[in-house]
């Protein structure tokens, strides 16, 4: 023989359909969606066609849209009316992120509703958490976290994400949720979150970009690859059920590191910007969206991922179930 002949088991749909190995499913995704503090917003973002940041009187017909395509995790992201220095509407009992959770339970008790927690859209300096001169000091930071976390858990939340890139938020996430009865509710940590300029349309969205310098001193250098290792370890012996890498696309790499050596569910974070990226090309009609997409998804399945939070989930969800 001198050589093997692969595309044997190329030759037909049906002969494809049955060699693979990967799928996607609605199941698979978790939707980010933006909630405002006020009435009668419902503001499309500009860099990303398509995600909203919706008050809560406007968002019901937007969350039956979302059931009925088969998506049953969301993720909240909430623009409070008002800042301060210590970010207060974070944990505010009745604050937006506190009310859409018990809104999106009262109508969709099976949704599953996971919040993201960190600081910089409450903070009016857009930190990621307590200033102390012009660094985030990181215990202090600590506390509030811990306060924001049991008070999403107080609303109903179903699992929480913290995004700060603190070190030790987890271990006192998990001693606050346990102390307050809820030692059931499952952390997942945005474990390895680098310092992107692949979050600006987020930023623009939640109007939460810092007012003075950067996020390099909590976030993680992309030019450093051991330290995602160290990251995700420390995370899962702190408490972590689920960890995350942030962004996706980029990060393939690191999905995979993690995946090989972490026997826990590993989450992908599409973010905005490569959201942003893939509807300005569609826009200009120079890429196939839904292949781009889809052929994205199944790269971040491959690295690892089991977990994918995208603001494509909606649409792909639909695409899943025409059958395209
Ligand atoms: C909050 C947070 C950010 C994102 C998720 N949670 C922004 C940031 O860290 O600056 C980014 C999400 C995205 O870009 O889609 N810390
Ligand atoms: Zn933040």
């Amino acid at each position: 023989m001198q050589f093997n002949r692969h595309r044997r088991l190329r030759s037909s749909h049906s002969m494809r359909n049955l060699v693979k190995n990967l799928y996607l499913e609605a199941t698979d995704f978790v939707l980010p969606i933006f909630i405002e503090e006020g009435t009668g917003v419902k503001t499309e973002i500009e860099s990303m066609p398509g995600q909203y940041r919706f008050s809560l009187d406007m968002l019901q017909d937007e969350l039956k849209e979302i059931w009925e395509s088969g998506i049953r995790s969301l993720m909240l992201f909430g623009i409070p009316a008002e800042k301060d220095p210590v970010g207060s509407g974070g944990y505010a009992e009745n604050g937006i992120i506190q009310e859409g959770i018990r809104f999106i339970k009262r109508i969709y008790p099976e949704m599953l509703v996971i919040t993201d927690v960190c600081m910089c859209e409450y903070t009016s300096h857009g930190h990621c958490g307590i200033l102390e001169g012009d660094t985030v000091n990181n215990d202090e930071t600590l506390e509030y976290l811990a306060k924001i976390a049991v008070s999403h858990a107080e609303a109903g939340a179903d699992m929480v994400a913290p995004s700060d890139m603190m070190d030790g938020r987890v271990w006192r996430i998990r001693r606050a949720l346990d102390e307050a009865g809820y030692i059931n509710l499952p952390i997942m940590s945005y474990s390895v979150k680098y310092s992107s300029a692949f979050y600006g349309p987020f930023r623009e969205a939640a109007d939460s970009a810092p007012s003075f310098g950067d996020r390099k001193t909590y976030q993680m250098d992309f030019r450093s690859s051991k330290e995602a290792i160290l990251e995700a370890h420390d995370d899962l012996k702190e408490g972590a059920d689920i960890i995350m890498v942030k962004p996706a696309l980029a990060y393939l790499d690191v999905i995979k590191t993690l995946d090989d050596r972490f026997d826990v569910p590993i989450a992908a974070y599409n973010v905005s910007g490569e959201y942003a990226m893939i509807k300005a090309g569609a826009k200009m009609g120079w890429i196939d969206e839904k292949k781009i997409v889809t052929e994205k998804m199944y790269a971040l399945k491959r690295a690892g991922a089991s977990i994918i939070i995208t603001y494509h989930a909606k649409e792909l969800a639909q695409w899943i179930a025409s059958g395209e």
